[in-house]
């Protein structure tokens, strides 16, 4: 671990920018230089729970005064471009987004490459592909352990696609190690499919992956609600919590499950933010990369779309990466554009809790 402390400024600090703040006050190599919020109420108090004078009410205003190490936006997703785009420029090591990281996939494109240009560590956020269970079991796969992967599935691919859906695409594309390359897809119910956000949207359909699988989608819970990776002896599955590992059938064709035995993870008191947070540090300190990118949420974002307009047009395959890059998938209103501009505000007490 780094001795010197990176400063930190959290940009957006709501209800789960509160999370970050906790995490990143909690570790040895990290502090809290500035908080930016664009609720003055909120952004006082905050200070004062994080022991913070540095409080601004927009980036500009932040950066304009002093760079930090690391810019760690949590706005809601309609002000990340703009957030990410600005520390980039202004020179920062490292930047970490949340999901969905935006809606246009123009917009993704230009954060993901405003970093790159620029060899800034872009990270995603609190996606449970960044859990260290998650990460072990795709190392363990990779590492040919279980034998060759037959097979993928994913489960329960409704609801919000591209708000939630995220965290199925980015964990089956680490678990099956591929892309996903074409898209066979139709939706229900047709309110949904006509509408601009992915509220709602049920999505069934084919994943064709780069290695070669076919991946099955199901948007309904079959029970299972995430990703299935299969080789000829063992299941691997995620299902919202560390992966369970099957290996042959008992008497009655039911698999077996196996104590996964996974190793212990610091500071697992911040769940799997710890494993986003502590790989995306090790990237800015050279070492390794995010196990969560911004490159992987501009992914997702592209198989919900992909997926969208394969249903819309009549269950066509569409072939990623999408040619139209002005393509867009809102995510509900809550996401987009935060709870105090859509009737949901974290109260004060909350924020000082
Ligand atoms: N990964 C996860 O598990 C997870 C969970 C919850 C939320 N999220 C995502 O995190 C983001 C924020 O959600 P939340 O629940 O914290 O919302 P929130 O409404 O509680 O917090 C958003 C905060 O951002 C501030 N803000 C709004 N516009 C700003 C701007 N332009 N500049 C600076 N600050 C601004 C608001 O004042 C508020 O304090 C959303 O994109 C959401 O989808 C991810």
């Amino acid at each position: 671990m780094n001795n010197t402390k990176h400063s930190v400024a959290i940009i957006g600090c709501g209800r789960m920018g509160q999370n970050y703040a906790e995490a990143y006050t909690t570790y040895p190599d990290t502090e809290i230089a500035a908080i930016v919020d664009a609720n003055a109420e909120r952004r006082e108090v905050l200070g004062t729970r994080f022991n913070v004078t540095a409080l601004y009410p927009d980036v500009e205003s932040l950066l304009r005064d002093s760079v930090p190490d690391i810019a760690v936006v949590v706005t809601p997703t309609k002000y990340m471009k703009d957030a990410v785009i600005a520390c980039a420029e202004a020179g920062v090591k490292g930047i970490s987004t949340e999901k969905p990281i935006a809606a246009r996939l123009e917009d993704a494109d230009a954060m993901v490459d405003a970093c790159a240009e620029r060899g800034i560590v872009f990270a995603g956020g609190n996606l449970q592909r960044a859990m260290n269970e998650v990460q072990e079991a795709a190392s363990r796969l990779h590492n040919g352990e279980f034998g060759d992967i037959k097979g993928a599935s994913v489960h329960g691919f409704g609801g919000e696609i591209s708000g939630g859906g995220c965290q199925h695409i980015s964990i089956l594309r680490l678990l099956a190690n591929a892309e996903v390359e074409e898209i066979v897809a139709w939706g229900t119910p047709p309110e949904a499919l006509s509408a601009e956000t992915d509220e709602g949207l049920i999505i069934n359909g084919c994943f064709r992956l780069t290695n070669g699988l076919e991946c099955s989608v199901f948007g309904t819970q079959t029970p299972c609600r995430g990703v299935d990776v299969w080789t000829d002896e063992y299941l691997v599955r995620w299902d919202w919590n560390p992966p369970e590992i099957f290996k042959g059938y008992d008497q009655n064709g039911n698999r077996i499950r196996l104590e996964p035995n996974y190793n212990s993870y610091p500071w697992n008191e911040f769940s799997y933010l710890t494993g986003s947070i502590r790989s995306f540090l090790a990237a800015v300190d050279g070492n390794g990369h995010p196990w969560i990118t911004g490159a992987d949420l501009r992914q997702a974002l592209e198989v919900a779309i992909a997926a969208k307009l394969s249903a819309t047009r009549n269950s066509v395959p569409v072939k990623l990466p999408l040619e139209d890059r002005s393509l867009a998938l809102y995510p509900r209103p809550y996401r987009w554009l935060g709870g105090d501009a859509t009737g949901k505000p974290q109260s004060i007490k909350e924020a000082k809790s």
